[in-house]
């Protein structure tokens, strides 16, 4: 099946809240504003999935990212996106907005550091490869075809916005796309919570090579949040430094169509190289904050004999490779190449980690390090009156399931012929 038709895309502006922050003040907050939203940027009936980038503007209360590894800030950052993809979820269940499927929005999320004054001149505007989380003059020189922005009220969003188009305007000729403010509700106060909950716990390790795996059948939040994880951990080389040079690699494992066959609804499953395609163009949206990202790309279609010898390697520059494998096993290459450091899973498939560690450690190399990922709570944000009925609980946990994906388009189909 080829991907559906995807277009227009609209930009929201979130300033992340004070820490800690709880998926109750994130709800206070957003609800609101996500519900004003959501419905607006649908076309219902069609074939078109809209596309809604939501970049969260990180808080005082967030460590400043160029002072920090990715090792060390990552339990804060995934925290913040998981929270925010679930309330995503909610309210898409309570608006009766499809998520990834057609007549629908598919939503994606990175970070922005507006904190200039503390970043040194020689990054601002240019991590063009450090997404999902980078300075605000880099994410405008990226140039991105929004065809709106949205914002929210109060003083810190309008502060942001202003950033933002103020570097959109000192383009040259480029005119900001329309802007709109969005509701918004009360954040609420947390009694103590002026302290930073980020405990600086000493040096940790930084990795240049991570890995994660999975079907990647027909993308949802779910996949979203993982791989989103995944690319916020492989550091990146300091452009202040020419020390520190060393190019990154992620290793994305996805798995071989042989191993789908008896899934239900398999007649809708995608090819690996759909599923391969899909999943490369989400990384580089999340990663890749470039003009001319075509410019700095390279593709190469591998196929060797042997495990783990199909692989699609993209590389950026001479900054970072990924390797979109084929997997056949659940280990993939984290059992066969010794250089992975990191691996990143989700809260449910904890159990896959301990498996590759002792598979390594027979082996006698180094354990990975492993990351674990929250598992998104679709009902976050919603009150018990609201989830009470089993239907409406159905309708959160179908937007995170691939079977129920496969499911609808499995029914489209069938109707559609007899
Ligand atoms: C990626 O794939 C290439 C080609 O198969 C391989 O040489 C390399 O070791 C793989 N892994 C990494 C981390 O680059």
């Amino acid at each position: 099946m080829a991907p559906v038709p995807q277009e227009p895309v609209s930009l929201l502006l979130l300033p992340a809240l004070q820490l800690p922050s709880t998926p109750a003040s994130l709800k206070s907050s957003y609800r609101s504003t996500l519900e004003a939203l959501l419905p607006k940027l649908i076309q219902p009936n069609s074939q078109t999935i809209s596309r809604l980038d939501i970049a969260i503007v990180l808080s005082p209360s967030y460590p400043v990212t160029q002072s920090i590894s990715r090792t060390a800030i990552f339990p804060l950052l995934q925290t913040l996106l998981a929270q925010t993809y679930s309330l995503v979820c909610s309210v898409g269940a309570l608006t009766k907005v499809d998520l990834d499927f057609p007549g629908g929005l598919d939503v994606r999320i990175f970070a922005l550091e507006p904190r200039n004054e503390a970043l040194s001149s020689s990054i601002i505007g240019k991590q063009t490869l450090s997404g999902p989380l980078v300075d605000i003059q880099t994410f405008v020189s990226a140039s991105r075809p929004y065809n709106a922005i949205y914002s929210v009220e109060g003083e810190t969003a309008e502060a942001h916005l202003k950033s933002v188009i103020t570097a959109w305007q000192s383009r040259q000729g480029a005119v900001a796309p329309p802007l709109q403010r969005l509701p918004s509700g009360p954040a609420i106060a947390h009694p103590g919570g002026s302290a930073s909950p980020y405990a600086d716990d000493g040096p940790v390790e930084v990795h240049k090579s991570v890995a994660v795996g999975g079907t990647f059948d027909h993308l949802h939040i779910g996949h979203k949040l993982l791989l989103t994880a995944t690319v916020l951990l492989a550091e990146p080389s300091s452009p202040a430094s020419s020390q520190d040079k060393k190019p990154r690699h992620i290793t994305v494992g996805i798995t071989g169509d042989d191993l789908l066959v008896n899934k239900k609804y398999g007649s809708v499953v995608e090819s690996w190289s759909t599923r391969q395609e899909r999943t490369a163009e989400f990384v580089e949206s999340i990663l890749v904050f470039h003009t001319d990202s075509n410019s700095i790309k390279k593709t190469e279609y591998i196929n060797e004999p042997g495990p783990n010898g199909k692989v699609v390697r993209v590389t950026y520059g001479d900054d970072i490779s990924i390797n979109y494998t084929e997997i056949i096993d659940p280990f993939g290459p984290t059992i066969t190449d010794e250089s992975i450091t990191a691996l990143v899973i989700s809260g449910e498939t904890r159990a896959g980690g301990k498996a590759v560690n002792d598979k390594r450690k027979e082996k006698g190399w180094k354990e990975l390090e492993v990351f674990e990922v929250d598992v998104l709570d679709a009902g976050a944000g919603l009150d018990d009156s609201e989830i009470g009925d089993k239907q409406e609980k159905q309708n959160f946990e179908s937007k995170i399931s691939s079977t129920e994906i496969r499911r609808r388009l499995h029914e489209a189909q069938t109707s559609a012929s007899g």
